[in-house]
Parts: C-alpha cells; sequence; structure tokens
C-alpha cells in the first residue's frame, strides 16, 4: 500500500525526484546540515541575517509578521549560495486567528468533517500571512488529565484519534501543498509522551513494545497514510531512550516498516536535552545519537550545525543518511512550492475572522459541547430572566484555551457578550462574583444570591482559566480550582434550577458538583465562538450532540482509568461504599476484586457519553453473520429513533470485545461511529462494516494479525452501553 502522497510515482514525483537530486549533488556538506537546522526567531538582526546567507539554516519557528518572513526568504533565495528557501513554522493547534474549540473539545464532535474544516480555516488564514508548516496534529494518546496536554490531543482512545487525526491533516495540507491555503502538517509527538509518568509533564514513559504498537503507534501511522509530511519527536524517554535518540521507532518502525518519506523534526531542544536525560555526554554526542536515531530536522539546539561535519569526517555519521534528511526536507519544500514562489504577498487581504471562518469555529463548538446532566431545565425559554454568575461568562483569553499565539482574544465573543448581542430580548442579570478562576475572593457571594433570587434560572459558568492547562501545565487536583465550587453551591441554595457550564482544558472531577447543578454542559475552551454557540444550545436552537473523547474519574486518584482497559483476572464484582463496610471485616470479607474501597471500579461518566435534548432508541442490531472468514466484511447494522418530538444528532458507536486472545485483549474497542441526524420520531438504518484487519492487533509473535475466535459486539450510545451481539472469525 502507498503510504504517503510521496510513494505514487506520477510525473510530478519524478520531476520533483530530479529537481531535489539536482540540488543535492549542488551542495556542499555545510549547505546540507544548514538545511537540517531550524532556528527560532530570536528578532532580526545581523546574526540571524548573516546565518541565513551562509546557508546555515534550513527552517525558522515562530515569525510570523509577514514583511519579516518575506525579509528572511529572500536573504535565503536571493543571498544564499543556492538560494534555497526557508520552511517557516508555528504552532497553530487550533486555529491562527480565529480559534476553534481545544483539540480534545474538537474530538468530542466524533466528526471527523468538522476538524477537517477547522485544520482548512487554520491552514487559510496562517498560509495568507507566510506561514507554511504547523506542528499539529498532536496524536498522543492521552489517559491522564491531570496532565496539561491532554487539551491539545484527541483523547484517550487509539481508534477516534487516528480517524480525526487523519481528518486534521486532510483539513490542513488539502489536495495540493502548494495552494495559497494548506499548510504542512506536523504528525507529533512521536512517540508515547501522554502516558508520562503521574501526568508530569517531559516524564518518563514505561510502554512496552507490543502496548505501543496497538495502543500509540496507530493514530500516528493513521495521520501518515492520510499524507501527513513531517512528524516530530517527543520529550519522553521511554523504558530509558529519549525519543529523540530512539533508532527503533525513527528507522525501524517509521520508515522501514511504515516507508514514511515526509521528514522528521525533534522537538524544543529535545535533542540537546538528551544531556539532562543522562543518555548523551556532550553536545557532539547529542548529534551523533540523533542523527543516527534517524532525525532530519533539528528544533533550535543547533548540535548539527556545531558538529554534524566533524562527526561524518570521522565517520560517525553517514553521508548516505545527511543525504537522504536532505533529500525529505526538500522533497517537503518543494511541494509546498516554496522553490516556485517562497514569498507571501503581503498585498492579499486576510480572511481572517472572516464571517465565514467564525460560523465555522460556531459550529465546531455547537458540536463540541457535551451535555452531561440536564434534569428538565434545559432547554432554558427566551422569556425566563436568567442570572449569569461565575468567572468564566466573560473571559476572552481564557475561553480560547491553550497554544493560541496569534488569536486576538478582542475578537471572542463570550457568553456575556453573545447573549447581548443575539439574543437582545433575554433579560438577565450579570455577577461575575469570581474574577477569575483560582480567585478565592468570596466577599462577593452575597451578591451572587441576590442575583439568582432575582432570577428564574441560574447559569453558572466555571471552570479553568488556560494558562491551567497545555504544556507543562500539569495538575495533580483536577477539582474545579478556587472557590468555584462553593459559588455552585451558593448559587443552588436559592432554590432556582442552575445550570452549570463548564469551560476547562481538561476533564475535571466533578462528581461533588453535580449535585449543585440540575443540568451540565461541559466545555473544552470553545474558542473564539463559544459563547453563541453555548447559548444556542442553552435555549435549544441547538441540540447536544458531543460525547466524551476521554473518561470522566470520579476522583483523582482512580487515573489511569480508561474504557478499553484489560478485564483482569478478578474483574470488579460486589462493591460495598466504605459506610457498608462493617467495622472488624474480615479481611476477605469485600471479595478479592479490582475496585478502590473508596470510588469503586467505574468512572463519572465513560467514554463515548453525552446527552441530547432527543431521545433515541435503539434497536434491530443485525449481523450478516455469525461467523466471518479472513478477508471477508461483517456487516452490522442497527436501528436508531429518535423518540422524542426534537430533531437531534446522535454519534452511534461500535464496539467489539476480542473474548480470547494470545494476549488478554481490552474489555471494548471502538472500531466505528457515525453521526446521524434524526428528525423528531424519524428512524434510521445505521451500517458498519468490520473487516478483520480493524480486528487485527500484535499478539504473543508481535505479529500484526486478527485471530479466530470468538468476539462480542455492542453498537450503543456509549461505551458503556449498547445492543449486544457476536460473532466469529475463522
Ligand atoms: C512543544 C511542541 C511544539 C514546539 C514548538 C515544544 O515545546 O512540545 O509541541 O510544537 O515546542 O513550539
Amino acid at each position: 500500500m502507498s503510504v504517503s502522497l510521496f510513494s505514487q510515482k506520477d510525473n510530478g514525483t519524478v520531476k520533483m525526484e530530479r529537481f531535489v537530486e539536482d540540488l543535492l549533488s549542488k551542495m556542499t556538506l555545510d549547505d546540507k546540515i544548514g538545511q537540517m537546522n531550524q532556528l527560532n526567531l530570536e528578532g532580526i538582526n545581523d546574526t540571524l541575517l548573516t546565518k541565513i546567507k551562509a546557508g546555515q539554516i534550513g527552517s525558522m519557528l515562530n515569525i510570523t509578521d509577514p514583511k519579516e518572513i518575506n525579509l528572511v526568504q529572500e536573504t535565503a533565495v536571493k543571498d544564499s549560495r543556492l538560494g534555497i528557501p526557508l520552511i517557516i513554522g508555528r504552532d497553530i493547534i487550533h486555529g491562527f486567528k480565529t480559534i476553534f474549540p481545544i483539540p480534545l473539545g474538537q474530538a468530542a464532535s466524533f466528526n471527523p468533517q468538522i476538524v477537517e474544516d477547522g485544520a482548512r480555516v487554520a491552514a487559510t488564514e496562517a498560509r495568507e500571512r507566510g506561514i507554511h508548516w504547523t506542528f499539529a496534529p498532536m496524536l498522543d494518546i492521552s489517559r491522564d488529565a491531570r496532565w496539561g496536554r491532554i487539551a491539545e490531543s484527541l483523547g484517550e482512545d487509539t481508534y477516534l484519534a487516528g480517524k480525526l487525526g487523519a481528518a486534521v491533516v486532510k483539513g490542513f495540507q488539502g489536495n495540493d501543498l502548494s495552494s495559497d491555503n494548506s499548510l504542512a502538517a506536523c504528525v507529533k509527538h512521536f512517540v508515547g509522551y501522554g502516558a508520562s509518568e503521574g501526568g508530569r509533564d517531559y516524564n518518563s514513559t514505561n510502554i512496552p513494545e507490543r502496548l505501543m504498537r496497538n495502543v500509540y503507534l496507530p493514530p500516528f501511522r493513521e495521520a501518515i497514510e492520510a499524507g501527513a509530511v513531517t512528524l516530530m519527536t517527543s520529550f519522553n524517554d521511554n523504558d530509558g531512550i529519549p525519543s529523540s535518540g530512539n533508532s527503533f521507532l525513527l528507522k525501524d518502525i517509521l520508515r522501514k516498516e511504515w516507508q514514511f518519506d515526509g521528514f522528521v523534526v525533534s522537538d524544543w531542544a529535545s535533542m540537546s536535552e538528551m544531556l539532562s536525560h543522562g543518555y548523551a555526554v556532550d553536545r557532539k554526542d547529542v548529534a551523533m545519537l540523533a542523527a543516527n536515531a534517524g532525525i532530519d530536522m533539528e528544533m533550535v539546539s543547533e548540535t548539527y550545525v556545531d558538529y554534524l561535519k566533524e562527526l561524518v569526517t570521522e565517520k560517525k555519521v553517514s553521508l548516505a543518511d545527511i543525504d537522504n534528511y536532505v533529500r525529505n526536507i526538500l522533497k517537503v519544500k518543494y511541494r509546498l512550492g516554496l522553490f516556485d514562489n517562497p514569498y507571501v504577498d503581503t498585498s492579499k487581504v486576510s480572511t481572517a475572522y472572516s464571517e465565514r471562518h467564525l460560523q465555522t469555529a460556531r459550529r465546531a463548538a455547537v458540536e463540541s459541547a457535551i451535555l452531561l446532566k440536564n434534569e428538565d431545565v434545559l432547554p432554558l425559554h427566551v422569556n425566563q430572566k436568567i442570572a449569569i454568575i461565575g468567572p468564566m461568562a466573560d473571559a476572552k483569553h481564557d475561553q480560547m484555551g491553550t497554544w493560541v499565539f496569534d488569536g486576538d482574544k478582542n475578537y471572542t465573543v463570550t457568553p456575556l457578550k453573545a447573549l447581548q448581542r443575539g439574543y437582545k430580548n433575554v433579560s438577565f442579570i450579570y455577577e461575575p462574583i469570581l474574577n477569575y478562576s483560582r480567585d478565592k475572593n468570596k466577599t462577593f457571594f452575597e451578591k451572587a444570591k441576590k442575583a439568582v433570587g432575582e432570577a428564574d434560572v441560574a447559569v453558572v459558568f466555571l471552570g479553568e482559566e488556560s494558562i491551567l492547562s497545555g504544556e507543562a501545565h500539569s495538575l495533580s487536583n483536577i477539582n474545579l480550582i478556587g472557590v468555584q465550587s462553593e459559588l455552585l453551591q451558593v448559587v443552588k441554595s436559592c432554590g432556582k434550577p442552575v445550570v452549570l457550564v463548564v469551560m476547562a482544558g481538561r476533564p475535571l472531577t466533578i462528581e461533588r458538583d453535580l449535585p449543585y447543578a440540575d443540568a451540565v454542559l461541559y466545555n473544552f475552551h470553545p474558542g473564539t465562538m463559544g459563547g453563541p454557540a453555548i447559548w444556542d444550545l442553552l435555549f435549544g436552537k441547538e441540540n447536544p450532540s458531543g460525547k466524551l473523547p476521554v473518561t470522566f474519574v470520579r476522583e483523582v486518584g482512580q487515573i489511569p482509568m480508561y474504557y478499553n482497559h484489560n478485564n483482569t483476572g478478578r474483574p470488579a464484582q460486589w462493591i460495598p461504599t466504605l459506610d457498608e463496610i462493617p467495622t472488624e471485616a474480615q479481611q476477605t470479607s469485600l471479595g478479592n476484586t479490582s475496585f478502590y474501597l473508596d470510588s469503586g471500579d467505574k468512572p463519572l461518566f465513560p467514554f463515548g457519553y453525552g446527552l441530547s435534548y432527543s431521545k433515541f432508541k435503539y434497536s434491530g442490531l443485525q449481523l450478516s453473520s455469525d461467523k466471518i472468514k479472513q478477508g471477508e466484511t461483517l456487516m452490522v447494522k442497527a436501528t436508531v429513533k429518535n423518540v422524542s418530538n426534537v430533531d437531534g444528532d446522535e454519534v452511534v458507536q461500535l464496539y467489539v470485545r476480542d473474548l480470547v486472545g494470545s494476549i488478554a485483549r481490552p474489555v471494548k474497542e471502538l472500531k466505528g461511529f457515525t453521526k446521524i441526524h434524526l428528525k423528531a420520531g424519524e428512524s434510521k438504518q445505521v451500517e458498519f462494516q468490520l473487516t478483520p484487519e480493524e480486528l487485527a492487533f500484535y499478539g504473543r509473535d508481535l505479529q500484526k494479525k486478527a485471530e479466530a475466535g470468538d468476539f462480542k459486539l455492542w453498537v450503543g450510545p456509549n461505551s458503556a452501553e449498547g445492543l449486544e451481539g457476536g460473532f466469529s472469525l475463522q
């Protein structure tokens, strides 16, 4: 199978290869090493321009002023010996100017088209400003909500992250990388970074090869098959080997097995950090280890420019490897069209924040919100008087979430602004009470009571400031921070219906808050258009359809908890509450099974969960056969009926369980999902095709195959419910 667009040897590819070989033949070793060097913009100054003229830089990141981009580009093209243009990179993680929901939020849409459209908007806004390359999507499987970077992830599930990751790549890159609305994608962080010990950023991981292949690697492969042209290594050491020095991952798997022919960039100083890891003795050693492991381009730490030449002369790094690395980089530059036109047209009118982009972001925010609870409070009526309480109701900066370098908070439409603009006739009282999520000042709590007393319903906007999630922003306690829970309790004590709207960078532990809210709408930081999306959902103009891309735990101590765990030899059986345990109970009186005495074995909300204003009924599960052979396809059908009087969307999910394998298999695995629209009273038959390829995994012999045997299967609304069937693979 062809694994990237490069492998399709059409005329264009042949032409590109000729061009690259010709250029390569003219390059000195110094020229080559220069291409492998990426620098951060520390200001436009003589040192930078001199390096560019000398051909010592192949790429820059964080240069965003189009005039500056043209200046460095002109220096590279006109003043360096070979005139090779620079590739300009930037972290465009969930939007460039128009900010979309954080990736974890977008994952809740379970809708590849939503994430593709979002990436396309980002690519359009960024490329027209001269940026060629984004460091996204992040495909790290994240099963730990303490880890701040869970915000950037597509959640805990391999299948979901693979499908959505491929859609992001499609959105960024389009069909033609050289077009003026395409960005080169960079799948990151390769690999396992999401499993950092204790959720502490940059920490070690201990993922054995089989788990790596079954859980952590597949989304990368899928995104590469979708055409991703670059890949970034990760900061973690896995079982002692830092990713930027791991030739097994970068050479054996990525290049040999997957035939990846884009280029690999190290993460920020992750190469020189091999010194701190205690894996390299000095910077020269760093360069040698990384070059021999398979890193094509070094981000910021400049060990390649300082030592590669010496290392090649000493035959510690091969020239053939260097040539390949440079080829990989030049091909991406070629495909981006940089050799034809390296410049950005500064006269071009910006499409940033265009109505179309804003509406695309609003749609994404609508589909990313998850209704977790609703006891007959929602939707609200426009004639109800609303008390708007809480620090996230008008937090223009924080609503955008982490990794927003270019988005302007003045374009953010907060819930407060959205109500004033879009629902002019609604009467409301606004009392933030707390200035920001960590604010511990309870002085104004009385004001909350007064406001709620005068209203028919309270809508309380709580959550996390954007700075509390993202890179290097891990937390050991993931309750609502500060005195927000107390504020919610005060509001509830007024006796009015309470709607809790959360905006956060991670799944927070909100079990203690649920009794104080009659309805909960959860938003991972929803971006520029979060405000209008939220009111449209609260007023029922839109119907919530988001589903959890990650398990919500009851207590932080349950982490890691994810739906697709193994069964263990002693799955949980009877689980008493702490109070039910008799005093002086005998050691074995509780049964010896796997659970926490104080929080059981179940999460607060399972993966895939999310409510709607509609009610959906699942029936009529049909399998095309109760047996399939290798090479055959099983057709799985089920009928979903909207048994309510409200139109709505439902994400129908297919899970399987491989009952016995050469290794223990997860209790459930997502193998299909589809979002359908059902009018009130309407029913549709949903069809999934399941092939043995999708049932394949790396078993005891580390070969990927579907093992014969019996399977259970579910079609349902989340990972804990569904119609159950079974089949066998022969
Ligand atoms: C992050 C990457 C990011 C890079 C460049 C690093 O600290 O881990 O995800 O792309 O910086 O900004």
